[in-house]
C-alpha cells in the first residue's frame, strides 16, 4: 500500500488557537496537534514521519480521537464496554465527518459494525474565547444491551512540553485547595464518586509547560460542566506526548445501555492559551459569560446581599429578621436572602427538610409581611431552598420513606441528619416544584438560594439501580422547569458553600456560594482558584463579622471587605449590632463596590503573587493589541513583610507605550495612615486629586511601589490610560 504524504485532515480554529485531527481511512481520527494558532495547511502524514519501534505492534496506533482497545490501543481508551462479557475490544472503521460550521464546529460519526455500536464526537471551537467544547455521544446498534463502564466526553492531546498540572482539592470550609503534581510516566487520574461537583475534587485542571508564568507560557484547561461524578486522568504517550481524558465517573449499571438506546456525556469545555494562567482565566471567563442565562437576557449589576445565616442561623423569627432587613437596607444591602430556618418544623439541622412551607409558628400568616417589609426598604427578596433533600424527621418522609435514594436491605446512611430525595421520579419532582412554585407565584420572590449540603451515598433508584446520573439529570430539569415558571428569578448554586461550582449547573444558575468560610484569609485563596475558571461577577463573597465563624480568626472591616468587594458583593452579619462606626465603615465600603461593580463584572481578571505574602488581582479591558486601558488593581498583604523595604509590583498588562493615571481608592471617611514609618510622599500623592500620572513600560517592568503594611491590608489603586 502506497503511503499518502499528505492525507485528510480536519481543523478547527479560533483567534489564537488551532486543533489538527488527521483522517485516515477507515479508522477514527488520529490527533495531531491542540495549540498555538497555526496556519491551514497540510501536515504530513504522522505514521510516515515516525518508524516503527522495536518489538511493537507491526501497525503504528497512534492517539485518536477515540482510543479504543480494539485497534490495539495499549493505552488508556475512551470507551469501556462489553455485551455480557462479550465484545469487549471496540475498533471504529468507518468515520463520517460532518461539519456543522466550516473550521469551527463538527461532528465526527465513527462506527465499529463488529459490536455494532455509533460513537459521535462533536467538537466545537469558539472563535472568540478560543474555548474548544467536545461532548460525546454513544449509541448501542445491537440487539443486545451494552454495558458502558466509561465513555470520555472527549479525549485531548497535551505536548511533549506538559509539565505540571494543577487540580484542585479541598473539602467543606476550603474549597480550591491548589494541588500541583508533575507530569511523569505515571497515569495521573483524579476521580470523584460524591454524585456532586464536590468540595474535594473539581472536575477539572490546569496544565502547564516549562516556564509558564500567570502572564507567560503555554497553558492548557479543561473543565466537565458537570455536576455529579466525574473522573480525569493524564497519560504519558510514547511518543512523549500526553492524553487527557475527562468524563463522567458511571456507577456500575448507570451505562447499560438497552438495544437502540444513547448515552451522551456531559460537555467537556477546555481551552489553551500563550498567555499564561490569567490568558487561560480570561477565556473561561469569556466562555461561562457567553453561556449565562440571565432574567430579561442580560446581566444586571450585581445588587449587595445580605444572607441572614451567619447571623441569625435557624433563628430566624419574623421581628429580629424585619429589623435586620431595616439595618440591612440602612448599609445600602438591595437584596435580602432569608437562609435556612424559615419552613415548617425547621429549628436546626436535624428536622424538616422537605417540609416547604412557612413555618406557622415563626411566620403564621406566611412569609407576605416579611416579603412586604423589605421590598418597602427597596431590596428584593430572596429564599433559600434545599429542595432535593429531606430530613428522616419531616412530614415529606412520614408519608413518602420511599421517596429518599436508598438501597433495599441496607441501612439509610444520614449526613447532616439528611436524605437524598430520588428527584427522578417524576412525583417527587412535582411535589419540590409545587412547593416552590407555590412560594414563588405567591409572593414577589426574585431570588433562590438553592443549597444541596450532602454527598450522594448509596444512591439507589427505587428499582434498585444507581442513580447519581439520574439525579443529576432530574436536577438540571427541576432548575430549568423553575426557571421557565418563574423567568424572573436569580438562582444561586450553594452546596455546603462551594460544592456545586460548574458550567452545568451555571446553564441555570446566575451565582456560586463560593465556600461557607468567609475568613477573609482563607478566602483570598479561595478565590484565586475559584477565578482559574469562573468570572467574579458569579463569586458570590460576603463581609462576615470580625471573628470568623469558621476558623475563629479575628479581621478588620477594611481587609474583609476588600477581598469580599470583587465578587459578587454580600453581608453575612448580624447588622443590627455594628457599632455606629463599623456600620458607616461597611456602609463605605458597599457604595465603592456600586461605584466599582461595572469595571469589575466584566473584562480580563489578572491574578499574581510577590513572594512576600502578597497577592494581587486587577480587573480591566484590554485593546486589540492586549493592552489593558483601565485597570483596578486590589493588592493584599497576607503576612507581615520579610524586607525592609516593600517590593515593588510590576503590572504585565500595562501598555508600554502609554502613561497611566495612578489613584489609590479607599471608601469614603477611611483615615489612611501617618507617620514617617507608614507612609511616603508616592502614596500621599497618590491620594490627592487625580493621583500621579506613571509611564506604563515602567510599571509593567520596574514596577508599582507597594505601601509598607501590616499583615490582612489591603491596597486599592486605579490606573487609566491616558
Ligand atoms: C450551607 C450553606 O453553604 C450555608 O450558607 C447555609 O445556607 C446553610 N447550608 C444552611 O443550612
Amino acid at each position: 500500500m502506497t503511503q499518502k504524504i499528505f492525507p485528510e485532515y480536519l481543523s478547527l480554529h479560533s483567534q489564537n488557537t488551532s486543533l489538527v485531527l488527521e483522517l485516515p481511512a477507515g479508522e477514527a481520527p488520529i490527533w495531531r496537534y491542540w495549540g498555538p494558532r497555526i496556519r491551514d495547511e497540510a501536515p504530513h502524514d504522522l505514521r510516515g514521519s515516525r518508524p516503527l519501534p522495536s518489538f511493537m505492534l507491526d501497525f503504528d496506533q497512534p492517539l485518536t480521537l477515540a482510543p479504543s482497545f480494539g485497534v490495539g490501543w495499549l493505552g488508556q481508551s475512551a470507551l469501556l464496554a462489553h455485551r455480557n462479557g462479550q465484545a469487549f475490544a471496540q475498533a471504529f472503521t468507518q468515520c463520517d465527518v460532518h461539519w456543522e460550521v466550516p473550521a469551527q464546529s463538527v461532528r465526527v460519526v465513527l462506527t465499529d459494525p463488529v459490536v455494532a455500536i455509533e460513537l459521535t464526537v462533536h467538537l466545537s471551537m469558539d472563535h472568540s474565547s478560543d474555548v474548544l467544547t467536545l461532548k460525546s455521544s454513544l449509541r448501542n446498534l445491537g440487539e443486545t444491551a451494552l454495558d458502558v463502564q466509561w465513555l470520555a466526553a472527549g479525549t485531548l492531546l497535551l505536548p511533549a512540553q506538559a509539565q505540571n498540572v494543577r487540580s484542585y482539592a479541598g473539602q467543606h470550609n476550603h474549597e480550591f485547595l491548589l494541588q500541583t503534581d508533575k507530569l511523569s510516566r505515571s497515569l495521573w487520574r483524579r476521580e470523584s464518586r460524591r454524585g456532586r461537583t464536590s468540595h474535594d475534587c473539581f472536575p477539572g485542571a490546569v496544565v502547564t509547560t516549562e516556564g509558564t508564568t500567570e502572564s507567560m507560557g503555554l497553558v492548557y484547561g479543561a473543565h466537565l460542566a458537570w455536576s455529579g461524578n466525574h473522573q480525569q486522568t493524564i497519560e504519558w504517550l510514547h511518543d512523549a506526548q500526553y492524553q487527557w481524558q475527562v468524563g463522567e465517573w458511571l456507577a456500575p449499571g448507570e451505562g447499560l445501555l438497552a438495544a437502540g438506546a444513547t448515552l451522551h456525556t456531559p460537555e467537556l469545555v477546555a481551552s489553551c492559551s500563550s498567555q499564561g494562567l490569567n490568558g487561560l482565566a480570561a477565556n473561561f471567563h469569556a466562555e461561562l459569560r457567553a453561556r449565562l442565562n440571565w432574567p430579561g437576557g442580560q446581566m444586571r449589576p450585581r445588587p449587595v446581599h445580605l444572607n441572614t445565616w451567619e447571623g441569625f442561623y435557624f433563628d430566624v423569627y419574623p421581628d429580629k429578621v424585619k429589623e435586620l432587613a431595616t439595618a440591612a437596607a440602612a448599609v445600602g444591602v438591595e437584596r435580602f436572602v432569608l437562609d435556612d430556618g424559615w419552613f415548617h418544623g425547621r429549628h436546626h439541622d436535624r428536622a424538616a427538610l422537605g417540609d416547604w412551607w412557612p413555618d406557622e409558628s415563626k411566620f403564621p400568616q406566611g412569609l407576605g409581611d416579611l416579603v412586604a417589609h423589605v421590598n418597602a426598604l427597596g431590596m428584593e427578596f430572596g429564599l433559600w431552598f434545599e429542595p432535593e433533600m429531606i430530613n428522616p424527621d419531616s412530614d415529606l418522609y412520614r408519608a413518602h420513606p420511599d421517596w429518599a435514594l436508598q438501597l433495599a436491605g441496607r441501612p439509610l446512611i444520614t449526613a447532616r441528619n439528611q436524605l437524598v430525595l430520588d428527584i427522578a421520579r417524576p412525583e417527587v419532582s412535582d411535589y419540590l416544584f409545587e412547593k416552590i412554585d407555590a412560594l414563588l407565584s405567591a409572593q414577589p420572590i426574585r431570588y433562590i438560594k438553592w443549597d444541596h449540603n450532602r454527598d450522594l451515598t448509596t444512591a439507589g433508584l427505587h428499582d434498585g439501580a444507581a442513580g447519581y446520573r439520574a439525579q443529576v439529570h432530574a436536577a438540571y430539569a427541576l432548575f430549568a422547569r423553575i426557571r421557565a415558571a418563574h423567568p424572573e428569578v436569580e438562582i444561586e448554586s450553594c452546596s455546603g458553600g462551594g460544592g456545586r461550582i460548574d458550567f452545568g449547573v451555571l446553564r441555570h444558575t446566575h451565582r456560586v456560594w463560593t465556600s461557607d468560610c468567609i475568613d477573609a484569609m482563607s478566602r483570598v485563596g479561595i478565590q484565586r482558584g475559584f477565578l482559574q475558571f469562573f468570572p467574579p461577577e458569579i463569586m458570590g463573597a460576603h463581609v462576615g463579622s470580625a471573628r470568623a465563624h469558621t476558623t475563629g480568626r479575628t479581621q478588620s472591616m477594611a481587609f474583609r471587605a476588600a477581598v469580599a468587594l470583587p465578587g459578587h458583593l454580600g453581608v453575612e452579619l448580624d447588622a443590627r449590632i455594628l457599632s455606629d462606626a463599623d456600620a458607616a465603615e461597611l456602609k463605605a465600603w458597599i457604595q465603592m463596590y456600586k461605584d466599582l461593580r461595572d469595571r469589575l463584572h466584566h473584562g480580563h481578571v489578572w491574578q499574581g503573587t510577590i513572594d512576600d505574602g502578597i497577592v494581587w488581582q486587577a480587573h480591566g479591558d484590554v485593546d486589540a493589541a492586549g493592552m489593558a486601558s483601565d485597570v483596578l488593581l486590589l493588592v493584599y498583604r497576607t503576612q507581615p513583610t520579610h524586607h525592609r523595604y516593600s517590593p515593588r509590583l510590576p503590572l504585565p498588562m500595562l501598555d508600554t507605550q502609554a502613561h497611566y493615571r495612578v489613584r489609590q481608592l479607599v471608601p469614603a471617611g477611611t483615615v489612611l495612615p501617618t507617620g514617617a514609618h507608614n507612609t511616603a510622599p508616592f502614596f500621599d500623592a497618590l491620594n490627592v486629586g487625580d493621583g500621579m500620572t506613571l509611564d506604563g513600560g515602567w510599571l509593567r517592568h520596574a514596577g508599582l511601589p507597594l505601601p509598607r503594611a501590616q499583615a490582612e491590608t489591603a491596597f486599592i489603586v486605579q490606573l487609566t490610560r491616558v
